[in-house]
């Protein structure tokens, strides 16, 4: 079998991409049935984090145990990669013990080097650039709003062009939705993310006004204005971000139909409002919950 990894959302081909959030529905509606597979029984996998986390842990946690492998999680300052042991070394050693690893980091680089040097599938946990498994919740939130075809829908992105935006704009490619991002002046997503989805055809633009990217959108979306690791630029980020909370009006221009969705964990009054997150419209708990399904049918695909 060829070996895969899920370091960026176009890992998969769109049939792939498909087929994990279908499997996701059928693993949630099998959840707790004593008929529920376990394919990856007698298996372990490793889960290696350099960021805070608490969804990604926990949905990766109990997702590999009801597939009937051993969850194993590293926090990096209680390891040696903290003492400076190479990525590629960790790598090779993790491909001894285990059967798939999740890794959480800052550089992409860091992600890609683990994949190099590794024998077995590693999963993107969330990186600077990517974090592809959100958007695989995300998706599957969408389609249980929409109904199962992408292509109809239209995403509003209103705020930083992060790790997220970059996701989103990757999957807009893939999975052929439209998508307008509303980004402060100075912070656009990545621009080779960018030109790649552009080159492929992706119905992505950039707008100016969070107005503008939700006018008549099915789903309105955003996250945090300082991702982990840039605590330090939360308070000028707070500045330039300013107009780009995700309000009521927001809401209304996107019409009564639209969802919100956060990848979670979000800053009430900030990003978005205390009326909008816990209103009719969002769905952000099942977005978080969806994280658990997506998941177990992803490491389902990649590991067996
Ligand atoms: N959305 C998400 O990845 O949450 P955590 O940082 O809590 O894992
Ligand atoms: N953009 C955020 C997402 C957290 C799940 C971050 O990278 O911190």
């Amino acid at each position: 079998m060829t070996l895969r990894h899920f370091l960026t959302i176009s890992d998969l081909n769109h049939d792939e991409l498909i087929r994990v959030l279908d499997r996701a529905s059928a693993l949630k509606a099998l959840r707790g049935a004593p008929e529920h597979p376990k394919p990856l029984d007698g298996k372990s996998i490793a889960i290696v984090f350099e960021k805070a986390s608490t969804r990604t842990r926990l949905s990766f946690e109990v997702g590999i145990y009801e597939l009937g492998a051993r969850p194993v999680t590293l926090i990096s300052k209680d390891t040696q990669l903290v003492r400076g042991e190479p990525i590629e070394d960790t790598a090779r050693m993790l491909s001894g013990y285990v059967h798939g690893v999740v890794y959480r980091t800052f550089g992409h680089d860091r992600l890609e080097r683990l994949a190099q040097s590794s024998t077995i599938p590693v999963v993107n946990g969330l990186s600077d650039r990517f974090h592809p498994c959100q958007l695989l919740a995300d998706l599957m939130t969408v389609r249980q709003s929409f109904g199962p075809s992408l292509k109809d829908v239209r995403v509003a992105w209103i705020g930083d062009g992060n790790n997220m935006a970059n996701s989103w704009i990757v999957s807009a490619a893939l999975a052929g939705f439209e998508l307008a991002l509303a980004c402060p002046a100075g912070y656009p997503p990545d621009s080779q993310v960018l030109a790649d989805a552009h080159a492929q055809g992706a119905n992505v633009r950039l707008v100016e006004r969070p107005e503008e990217a939700a006018e008549g959108a099915t789903v309105v979306t955003t996250d945090v204005w300082a991702s982990m690791g840039q605590e330090d630029e939360a308070k000028e980020r707070r500045h330039a971000f300013s107009g780009f909370l995700v309000d009521d009006a927001i809401m209304k221009r996107a019409g009564s139909e639209a969802i919100f969705l956060h990848c979670l964990p979000a800053h009430r009054g900030e990003e978005v409002s205390e009326s909008v997150i816990d209103g009719v419209q969002s769905r952000v708990w099942d977005e978080a919950e969806n994280r658990l399904h997506t998941q177990k049918a992803l490491l389902e695909w990649l590991i067996t």
